[in-house]
């Protein structure tokens, strides 16, 4: 990624047009790491284009699978079953929280030591949430102040009954997957329901997982069978361009193939609430994950508060959905403090950036309260390295009083690496 870019966003009249985005980063990440357990090929089509889901696919190749990129992006695995091989390398996660703490899971439950390391960012990033109950599953883990980089021996491990005390559709995984190789059973139990595409990408690769309420449950010893699949659209970074669309009375957008799961579609719900007229249209089943196409006229927003439950659902949206929202009709967001400790300190970001557009935000420990009516003006934005900071502001900037200048806007190939000249496409000037 190339280091210190910056982009010029000029305000827009107006947003129109359809798009697809990216193949899903959650759904990527979770196929690609049971792929390697597999037995045989798998295929995705549609596998994200991301730098996080690259650095998946890196750890999969050092641990002894074949992995292949075609022309056409899709990406081939040979998995060779549940033992991996000892990696000659550290396993390098990049930014990616999501590798670093699922493929935890898997390495722990490997008759060999791993090494685990990531970014500047991802060495700041919360492990023990991870650590703790891989230890009490036999696993030997250490660490660096609970940080990365982390040390695995792995063991067989044994089945556990765990209480995720933070909402984290990660660990949840990442004690899923460790669970299909211990010895017995393993039940992960969360605060509040989560994205699901760990319990679903399980039973897409031929594993049996039963779900009870807040309760989920992976018998170990399960052989996965390889899988050739379409990863839907990232429902996450659809977002950007519904919030762009929310901003514009004129605007009309259609997303086609994008991901419609209800543990990644809360957005859709708020931005009905807010009063704008979102269909769905064509919704299909593949492999257990929805998939359908969006539309979205926009209408007078009403102000909405965002708490509990539904926070967790929407913790990647809340920046674009808070950048946003001084367009709006105001919006006060609670319980969202893990997005202290995402790939920046996102309370603190969007804060400082709204702030140096001019607009008015409290931010309280938890979320922000954001008043709405406001007019924002072009200023210079810092991105914090973090991918979702730089898109929620270039869409915010369409709507602000002159040009805005994103520092460090390279880091959008974390997720989405073509989303500016995406986001062009549909803007009228
Ligand atoms: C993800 C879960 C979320 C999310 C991240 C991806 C996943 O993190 O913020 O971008 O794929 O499971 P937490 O589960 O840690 O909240």
């Amino acid at each position: 990624m190339p280091a210190n870019e910056s982009v010029v966003i000029r305000p827009a009249r107006n947003l129109l047009g359809s798009i697809r985005v990216p193949g899903d980063k959650s759904i990527s990440h979770r196929y690609a790491m049971l792929a390697a357990l597999a037995s045989g090929r798998s295929r995705f089509e549609n596998y994200s284009p991301g730098a996080d889901c690259n650095s998946t696919l890196g750890c999969v190749r050092a641990l002894g699978c074949t992995v292949e990129r075609e022309e056409t992006g899709a990406v081939v695995i040979e998995g060779i079953g549940p033992q991996l091989q000892a990696p000659s390398v550290a396993l390098d996660c990049g930014n990616s929280g999501s590798t670093m703490r699922m493929l935890s899971g898997i390495v722990a439950a490997q008759p060999f030591t791993s090494e685990l390391v990531g970014d500047e960012s991802l060495s700041r990033r919360p492990m023990k949430r991870v650590m703790e109950p891989l230890r009490q599953m036999g696993a030997a883990i250490v660490a660096n102040n609970d940080c990365a980089p982390l040390r695995i021996s792995g063991t067989r491990l044994h089945g556990l009954t765990y209480r995720v005390p933070v909402a984290s559709a990660q660990v949840k995984t990442c004690l899923l997957f460790a669970g299909l190789l211990a010895h017995g059973q393993t039940t992960v139990e969360e605060p509040v329901p989560t994205r699901d595409h760990g319990e679903l990408a399980l039973r897409a690769f031929g594993a049996e997982v039963h779900r009870s309420r807040n309760t989920v449950t992976i018998a170990g010893g399960q052989a996965l069978h390889p899988l050739d699949a379409f990863i839907p659209g990232d429902s996450s970074s659809a977002a950007f361009f519904l919030c762009a669309a929310e901003i514009f009375p004129e605007s009309n957008l259609v997303i086609d193939g994008v991901l419609l799961n209800p543990t990644r579609s809360a957005l859709l719900d708020v931005l009905t609430a807010m009063g704008s007229r979102v269909s769905v249209l064509r919704v299909e089943e593949q492999h257990g994950e929805l998939v359908g196409t969006i539309s979205l006229v926009p209408s007078a927003s009403k102000p909405t508060e965002i708490s509990g439950a539904l926070t967790a659902l929407l913790i990647d949206e809340l920046p674009v959905l808070a950048a946003t929202a001084p367009f709006g009709a105001g919006l006060v967001v609670r319980d969202a403090g893990e997005l202290r400790v995402k790939e920046s300190d996102r309370l603190t970001a969007v804060t400082r950036n709204l702030e140096a557009m001019g607009a008015q935000v409290e931010q309280t420990a938890d979320g922000w309260r954001i008043p709405g009516g406001q007019k924002l003006h072009g200023a210079e934005i810092e991105s914090f390295g973090d991918h979702r900071i730089a898109m929620a502001f270039a869409v915010a900037a369409l709507r602000a009083e002159g040009d805005t200048l994103i520092h460090n806007s390279e880091c959008v190939a974390i997720s989405y690496p073509s989303f500016f000249a995406d986001l062009e496409k549909l803007l009228e000037r």
